[in-house]
């Protein structure tokens, strides 16, 4: 008796090769098998590049209608991470790298000091011009050691700018602090913390210079646990990551985001496989051999092959499959995604660099599948939009509340933006001579991510309670894929219905 239908994956994606056949989501579906495992308890815990952990497999798309500050932070906070955009200078993306480096800490290894002779005008202009968030700043003399403290108290009730910060600071003698000898962790200095009342603890060396410095407001959110499913650097910081073009642009970028110790940077082109990309990969790997490089988007194992090679951390792998995307109808190219997905993944495989699956994720399952398929995280542009988290109004359209979304090749972005000319390499084509490959226009209005975020895992953890996977390794191995007829993918959907009633995960 034959135990299953479905073909082991490598026969599956085989036959369907030998027919000249490449699917897109809807044009399968993952078998299920005996399961030991509760959706709550599935591990879901995966990669973006070999070394960028995520708690959830999700990243928002580098897109200006999605990823900015507020939803790579709140991306972070719920597992996951943001890829802030290109279509802003080098400056105003570092900034926006920094609201969310510096949204939350640890132990602050290196926190930006004052000297007591500064004014305490030079520090607020200093600070805005670095696009520091805090208002706590540790003050030292010339001799580099602590001699207080400036808090936001300090500066909301100092009437006079022009006075020095040792005048308005919280003096030494009155401040609460650790020797860094005492080892005193985040536990003990939530501790500390709570029993002086005091929301700074500096943690001094023997000489009397600052080794470090913890403060209440993120000390309290990792202690109460709130903070154990962010994604969060060594440091204690959120993780981010930012796209970058190539040549130039990369390295101008690059100086400025490097300082600031972005977690991952991705070469985001329309088509990687191409020499500007593949010079652009080596020239960081040799500046920056540290820093994590994702590249993308590719959607043939020769292609992934190549960037492996030039040093490649990670893949993306999506040409044309998203909902914004008209590269196929215009340009006549591309793999449909499960396939591209599962041979780029074979690849990568070979050299140890996870997949992301770019583009096209419709309904929750799509990311089981793309995952099943062999991608170790899937980037979202078309779910997340539309959320309170992405740049942009609500617009009342029709009765409807809805947010503009729209293509980084779309007209208008590509007119607006050279990134995004470049990115579809028309960097110099003028206005009016612009192939667009992408479109524009407007997505329901979702309320909070979180909300949006919640059912992705939620579908994502059935599907791997359904396949019996339990983690994302699991679900990779035991993945079965079956080919869907016409007929299947129409009882696959709801069907039979007068009208569909709202769903928090269904919409057609
Ligand atoms: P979804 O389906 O999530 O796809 O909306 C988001 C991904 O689509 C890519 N992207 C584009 N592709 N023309 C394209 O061919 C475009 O104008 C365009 N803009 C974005 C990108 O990879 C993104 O993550």
């Amino acid at each position: 008796m034959m135990e299953t239908i479905g073909l082991a994956k490598t026969e599956f994606f085989e036959e369907m090769r030998k027919q000249g056949l490449a699917l897109a989501f809807d044009d399968v579906r993952l078998e299920t098998d005996h399961s030991e495992i509760m959706p709550a308890d599935v591990d879901i815990t995966s990669f973006f590049s070999r070394g960028i952990q995520l708690k959830i497999p999700l990243v928002s798309a580098a897109m200006d209608k999605v990823t900015e500050h507020r939803m790579a932070i709140a991306m972070a906070k719920l597992g996951g991470l943001g890829i802030i955009h290109k279509n802003l200078t080098p400056e105003q993306q570092a900034a926006e790298v920094a609201r969310v480096k510096y949204h939350l800490h640890g132990l602050i290894h290196k926190p930006i000091e004052v000297r007591d002779t500064d004014t305490i005008d030079v520090i607020l202009r200093r600070r805005e011009e670095k696009w520091y968030r805090f208002h706590t700043f540790p003050v030292i003399n010339s001799e580099g050691k602590l001699v207080g403290i400036l808090t936001q108290n300090d500066f909301d009730f100092c009437r006079d700018q022009s006075l020095l910060a040792a005048t308005v600071m919280t003096p030494f003698s009155n401040l609460v602090k650790v020797d860094e000898t005492d080892n005193v962790d985040v536990q003990r200095a939530y501790e500390i913390m709570m029993e002086s009342k005091k929301k700074v603890l500096p943690v001094l060396r023997n000489d009397g210079t600052l080794q470090g410095m913890y403060v209440f407001s993120d000390v309290k959110r990792i202690v109460s646990g709130e903070s154990s499913r962010y994604n969060i650097d060594n440091q204690g910081r959120l993780r981010v990551g930012a796209a970058i073009g190539v040549c130039d642009d990369a390295l101008a970028r690059l100086e400025k985001l490097v300082p600031l110790q972005i977690d991952v940077v991705v070469i985001d082109t329309a088509h990687a496989d191409s020499k500007s990309v593949i010079d652009t990969l080596r020239e960081i790997k040799e500046q920056y051999s540290s820093l994590e490089v994702v590249v993308g988007n590719v959607s043939s194992p020769p292609s992934v092959r190549r960037l492996a090679y030039a040093g490649a951390d990670g893949i993306k792998v999506g040409q044309g499959p998203g909902s914004i995307c008209t590269t196929r109808d215009v340009a006549g190219i591309g793999t449909p995604q499960v396939t591209a997905v599962y041979w780029c993944s074979l690849e990568a495989k070979r050299h140890n660099i996870p997949v992301c699956a770019d583009g096209g994720i419709t309904h929750t399952g799509d990311i089981t599948i793309a995952m099943g398929a062999g991608a170790y995280s899937v980037m979202l542009g078309n779910k997340l939009a539309g959320t309170n988290e992405c740049p942009g109004e609500v617009l009342l359209m029709e009765g409807r509340q809805v947010k503009v979304y729209r293509g980084m090749g779309s007209i208008g972005a590509m007119k607006a933006y050279r990134s995004s000319r470049e990115r579809y390499r028309q960097g110099d084509v003028p206005a009016g001579k612009l192939v667009p490959e992408g479109i524009e226009g407007f997505v329901e209005y979702k309320g909070p991510v979180e909300m949006v975020v919640h059912q992705c895992v939620g579908g994502l953890r059935s599907g791997m309670g359904y396949v019996g996977a339990r983690n994302v390794e699991e679900l990779i191995q035991k993945a079965r894929f079956l080919r869907l007829t016409g007929a299947g993918q129409r009882e696959s959907h709801p069907h039979d219905l007068l009208k569909i009633q709202p769903a928090p995960n269904y919409e057609r």
